[in-house]
């Protein structure tokens, strides 16, 4: 690249009230994207607009690996764009993500989203961009905290037996690893049943009136 782009940002005409964003993480297998379906449910049910951004399904389009990439686009560009698990694989991942959430929040969703995003300055600068197109109140990280054992027991992709058998290399958890948010907005214990952990979400959004009346 040699050329500067040069871009100047558009106004939209119309100025809806912000949604939020709900920022699941935790370890593979932990449950963050069963408990953040179990939300988007009870708020489709109760007429909330609400939608859920799960990792596994975006790295099948949007922050798709080389390999997706490769057959249509050649490999040069799929070498260029497409996304694996190094850290700075991940930071591009959640920074692409980061965007489409604000996005998504910009339009009055909120928009629940399920990454391992195991690093901790990923996060902060996706609610730090959250956050200053909006305000405090519209970022907030909910911590699935399931202990290892128990993911690595449910292993329902079969990914960390893959991993301790050192077919799967730079696996959270195993030999890559996970940075816990130091102060989440919400806690939550990710051996406890799911429509339990879910309605401690519903209820720290309708305690920051985050649900449309
Ligand atoms: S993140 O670290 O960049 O946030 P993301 O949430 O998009 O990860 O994808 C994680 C999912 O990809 C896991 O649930 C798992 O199914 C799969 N996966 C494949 N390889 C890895 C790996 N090395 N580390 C973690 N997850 C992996």
């Amino acid at each position: 690249m040699t050329e500067k782009t040069l871009v100047t940002w558009h106004e939209q005409s119309v100025k809806r009230p912000r949604g939020c964003v709900v920022w699941f993480t935790g370890l593979s297998g932990s449950g963050k994207s069963t408990v953040a379906n179990c939300v988007d449910s009870m708020l489709y049910e109760s007429n909330q607009r609400s939608f859920v951004l799960d990792g596994d399904n975006i790295r099948h389009g949007l922050n798709a690996s080389l390999e997706l990439l490769e057959p249509n686009h050649g490999l040069e560009f799929a070498k260029r764009f497409g996304l694996g698990f190094g850290p700075q694989d991940r930071e591009e991942n959640i920074r692409r993500i980061g965007c489409v959430a604000d996005i998504f929040c910009s339009s009055g969703t909120i928009t629940l989203t399920a990454f391992v995003s195991p690093y901790r300055s990923d996060r902060d600068r996706v609610r730090a961009m959250v956050i200053a197109n909006g305000n405090d109140a519209d970022f907030i990280e909910v911590f699935v905290d399931t202990p290892l054992e128990i993911c690595e027991q449910r292993d329902p992709k079969g990914l960390y037996a893959k991993a301790r058998a050192g077919e799967l290399k730079g696996f959270t958890g195993i030999d890559a690893p996970y940075e816990p948010p130091s102060n989440p907005e919400v806690h939550l214990d990710g051996s406890a049943p799911v429509e339990q952990l879910a309605e401690q979400v519903i209820k720290y959004l309708e305690s920051k009136n985050k649900l449309r009346k």
